[in-house]
């Protein structure tokens, strides 16, 4: 979902695009082979096992995928003498501060997804001055994401019962692409939270998908039912640092939502 974003915001550059068919980033040798043929200046490292619950089904693999892999693109950039930029989640942290997380709270995450994001953070780490870019509720084209599931449950004619005890901010693919290149061309390094403007709770990004769809339908707001994978209750990412290096503030979620669903 993101990747196909950036592409876009970066096509101009010419990047190298891979993805799945190109290697397996938990195949440690065919990463090096890639990155040592394509000798790039940066690498923005997005590829990850994404689905939260399937990731607590699977742990192994999600270390893997999420923590290895990353070992793998770090030892590759360093033997390439490239940046890094690696994307990373507010899943990190347990959710349980009530006022946004900086840069310099510890990391407690509450689920396997994003215990191999965090060691994936340790391990982006390993390649002097990369950029570990967390971000929030990711929406866009190009992957399934919640907008499109609200709308098909409606289409679907599927009641809308939504959690709202989880907050944090979503933030447009777009929106967000547009900061890494940003941030790409400052040469930003060290941890970063990328966070849209603004925060909801899901129960309140549905209903705000639901007006500006003009889809007239009522939505329950719920509480997370027990035995649901753990999610941190509270996700809001603050912003300062971004803003103090002069790429933020970031667009209102809200304003994001609008342009991705004008662009439909
Ligand atoms: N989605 C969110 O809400 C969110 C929030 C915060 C941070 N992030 C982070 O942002 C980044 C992009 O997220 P996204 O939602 O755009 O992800 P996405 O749509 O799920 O895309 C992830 C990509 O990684 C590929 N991939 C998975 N395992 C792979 C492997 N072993 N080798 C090579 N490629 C592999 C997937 O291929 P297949 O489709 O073939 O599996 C897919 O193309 C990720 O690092 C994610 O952790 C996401």
């Amino acid at each position: 979902m993101l990747g196909r974003e950036l592409a876009r915001v970066l096509a101009p550059r010419d990047p190298i695009l891979w993805d799945r068919h190109s290697f397996d980033i938990t195949d440690a040798a065919a990463v090096h082979r890639a990155i040592s043929q394509a000798r790039p200046s940066v690498v923005i490292h997005l590829a990850a096992y994404t689905k939260v619950n399937d990731c607590q089904r699977h742990p192994d693999l999600a270390m893997s995928v999420n923590s290895r892999g990353v070992h793998a693109v770090a030892e590759a950039v360093n033997a390439v003498g490239a940046r890094l930029v690696y994307i990373s989640t507010d899943y990190v942290f347990d959710g349980r501060k009530r006022s946004p997380y900086t840069e310099d709270d510890p990391v407690s995450p509450v689920n396997a997804y994003g215990r191999s994001k965090a060691a994936g953070e340790g391990n982006a780490a390993l390649v002097p001055g990369a950029l570990i870019l967390r971000c929030g509720w990711l929406f866009g084209a190009g992957g399934r994401n919640f907008v499109e599931a609200i709308r098909d449950q409606v289409r679907n004619g599927k009641p809308l019962r939504v959690v709202n005890d989880q907050v944090g901010t979503p933030i447009w693919t777009g929106h967000l692409a547009t900061a890494i290149a940003a941030l790409v061309d400052a040469r930003a390094s060290g941890v970063l939270h990328a966070a849209a403007s603004g925060s909801c709770s899901w129960y309140e990004f549905a209903q705000a998908i639901v007006e500006l769809c003009g889809l007239n339908v009522p939505v329950e707001p719920i509480s997370t039912p027990p035995g649901d994978t753990p999610r941190p209750a509270y996700s809001v990412l603050s912003d300062a640092r971004l803003c103090a290096l002069g790429m933020g503030p970031l667009p209102e979620w809200r304003e994001g939502l609008r342009e991705y669903l004008r662009a439909l």
